[in-house]
């Protein structure tokens, strides 16, 4: 027997009901409860010379701190626990104007550790509102990187404060430290994701004088291509970004649709290799303030064990 008109308009406006309402679910659970789900990654790198003890390495990315995130801010306290050799910040620290105090409050305990830093876009610029739904659709979204709609962030009194912590930034800069008995030759990019990148190499001399056990790591905030194939080019052993934030709203199971630059997404998350050099990718710890979501992709630190072959 054919259904009444009346029948299946009920059918429809059934369907269509439950459909919005598994969608504002989702919705919901995306914004209060997965952007709160933060999770410690680990990984093990075997990168350091043979005989070398193990070194601990937390890795931390677009914090994207704004006033009042009280549970990020209570996560990054306790990753102090975890009492890391060096602290590596991959940018992407900001997404308000006022939101520097609130970021130096989250990050002292780790502001005590040895620590090194490069900027993204979001220690530059405040994110301007955009529907969020078009990180899933542009590969690269070219206005980001548009400073000239984008209001300036405290970026000078953000990196005197890291500077004054004892933290080395490693803006288009090489540099070295020495921690437990380790030699770390760090290179550092300003954002690839704004053009300002500017490879420095790794100090030409420091590296053969010295007798220690010793490290090559390249540091940038967006993993464009280009960037991972220079570092490997000059001589990098490990590399660490972030940018990606995994894909954000990803599948289930974590898969990323997207990476926000030119790196495939199946790698926007995690260690992969660039030729045979290992590169650790943050899905980060936050969000732009005007996409409060993530999905299949909770907000990370990532604890990476250097350890011998
Ligand atoms: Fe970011």
């Amino acid at each position: 027997m054919a259904a009444s008109a009346g029948t299946l308009a009920r059918s429809a406006a059934a369907v269509l009901g439950a459909g919005a309402l598994a969608g504002a679910a989702t919705a919901a659970y995306a914004h209060f409860i997965e952007l709160n789900n933060f999770t410690i990654r680990t990984e093990t790198l075997p990168v350091l010379p043979a005989g070398s003890p193990d070194f601990k390495v937390l890795h931390i990315s677009d914090m994207h701190m704004i006033p009042g995130q009280r549970p990020k801010r209570d996560f990054m306290h306790s990753l102090a626990e975890l009492k890391p050799d060096l602290v590596i910040n991959t940018g992407d620290n900001l997404s308000h104007i006022s939101g520097l105090p609130a970021l130096l409050d989250a990050l002292d305990p780790l502001l005590d550790f040895p620590g090194v830093y490069v900027p993204g876009s979001n220690c530059y610029f405040a994110p301007v509102a955009k529907n969020p739904a078009r990180y899933l659709w542009k590969k690269n979204t070219g206005d980001e990187a548009n400073q000239e709609t984008r209001a300036p962030l405290p970026t000078q009194d953000m990196h005197d404060a890291f500077d004054a912590r004892g933290w080395l930034g490693l803006i288009n800069r090489y540099d070295t430290l020495t921690l437990k008995g380790l030699r770390l030759e760090f290179s550092g990019v300003d954002d690839p994701h704004l053009d300002y990148d500017r490879h420095p190499g790794f100090s030409p001399t420091a590296f053969e004088r010295q007798p220690a056990p010793s490290l090559r790591l390249g540091i940038c905030h967006a993993p464009y291509l280009r960037t991972l194939n220079r570092f490997v080019a000059d001589g990098a052993q490990a590399i660490f970004a972030g940018h990606t934030h995994g894909g954000q709203v990803c599948l289930p199971g974590g898969r990323a649709l997207v990476s926000n630059c030119d790196l495939p997404p199946e790698r926007a998350k995690g260690v992969s290799l660039q030729g045979n050099i290992p590169v650790q990718v943050s899905a980060g710890l936050g969000t732009s303030r005007f996409a409060q979501v993530r999905l299949f992709c909770p907000p990370e630190a990532v604890l990476v064990t250097l350890t011998a072959p």
